[in-house]
């Protein structure tokens, strides 16, 4: 099957190609399309004329996003109504991938894949909650909308740290780490979440929205105590709140995303365990 990557120098893309290997795949980052000049994603998909379209770009600094409202909206929102046109006109499959910010409940239930949305807490998860309306909204698409949450793969640390790796940095350099308490989710290998992915696609699943994350839910201090553990690292994790570390783009105390449709993914740890073997 000819397959498309997009955004495939990112950290789930990395992973997604090694799934989609033995497919006849193309990857491209934005020096080889950038997916919000309208023109360019038609001419050039139409060219290609993929039967999948795998959409692991995205605007994805969660923080900078509050002051670079238009340009996120650019490519998580209008970005992704190009790509579904494109989609629609070839009968290609698009899988897009999305994120637990765009629930703004703050329901310590957690969602479900069916749960109704409220306004999401941070331009980022507004932004992507709008390119999902593209994708729902359309007429005769086939796709998978997945919305996953706390990635950590392959390191892009030249532009995005990712939070393990952050965490190690972190611990080699200071005898004590505070970490935040206060905030719940599932962190999600994406080496699990691209695996999964192709499962979609293999299975001929419906279309829909599906939840894939690792299990259970933990806090960001439960997830960098593990890391430093799992590291044989000596420094002392400490808990502390979020007010203690004000951000720019305000999280959820809870954004727990419930997986109703797919097999489940491992336990966070065991998965952790795996990258962090993979990488040393
Ligand atoms: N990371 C998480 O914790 C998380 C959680 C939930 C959902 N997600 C979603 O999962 C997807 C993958 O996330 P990720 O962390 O793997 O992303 P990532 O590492 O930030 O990779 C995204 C890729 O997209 C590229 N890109 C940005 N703007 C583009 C444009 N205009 N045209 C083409 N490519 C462009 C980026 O290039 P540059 O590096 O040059 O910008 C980068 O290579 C995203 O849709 C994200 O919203 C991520």
């Amino acid at each position: 099957m000819k397959v498309l990557l997009l955004g495939s120098n990112g950290m789930l893309a990395q992973d997604l190609a090694r799934f989609f290997s033995k497919e006849e795949l193309t990857t491209w980052d934005i020096a080889d399309l950038d997916i919000t000049n309208e023109n360019e994603v038609k001419n050039k998909i139409n060219r290609l004329d993929p039967k999948l379209i795998l959409n692991a770009s995205g605007y994805t600094n969660v923080d900078q996003a509050e002051t670079d409202k238009e340009y996120a909206f650019a490519v998580n929102d209008q970005a992704v109504g190009y790509l579904v046109q494109i989609a629609q006109q070839l009968s290609a499959i698009l899988v897009h991938i999305s994120t637990d910010y765009v629930f703004g409940q703050n329901s310590a239930k957690g969602y479900r894949e069916d749960d109704q949305l409220t306004t999401a807490l941070n331009v980022y998860g507004a932004s992507k909650r709008a390119g999902e309306l593209k994708i729902l909204r359309a007429d005769n698409l086939k796709y998978y909308l997945v919305r996953t949450s706390w990635l950590f793969g392959p390191s892009t640390d030249h532009q995005h740290p990712n939070f393990v790796n952050t965490i190690i940095k972190l611990a080699k350099q200071h005898p004590q780490i505070k970490i935040v308490n206060d905030q719940h989710g599932k962190p999600t290998y994406t080496f699990d979440l691209a695996e999964r992915i192709k499962y979609l696609v293999d299975q001929k699943m419906p279309s829909g929205i599906y939840h894939c994350v690792n299990e259970p839910a933990c806090t960001w201090y439960e997830f960098a105590k593990e890391i430093v553990k799992l590291s044989r690292l000596t420094t002392k994790v400490t808990p502390c709140s979020s007010q203690e570390f004000p951000r720019p783009a305000i999280r959820p105390d809870y954004s727990i995303l419930i997986n109703t449709k797919l097999p489940l993914l491992s336990n966070w740890r065991l998965a952790l365990k795996k990258y962090l073997n993979v990488k040393s």
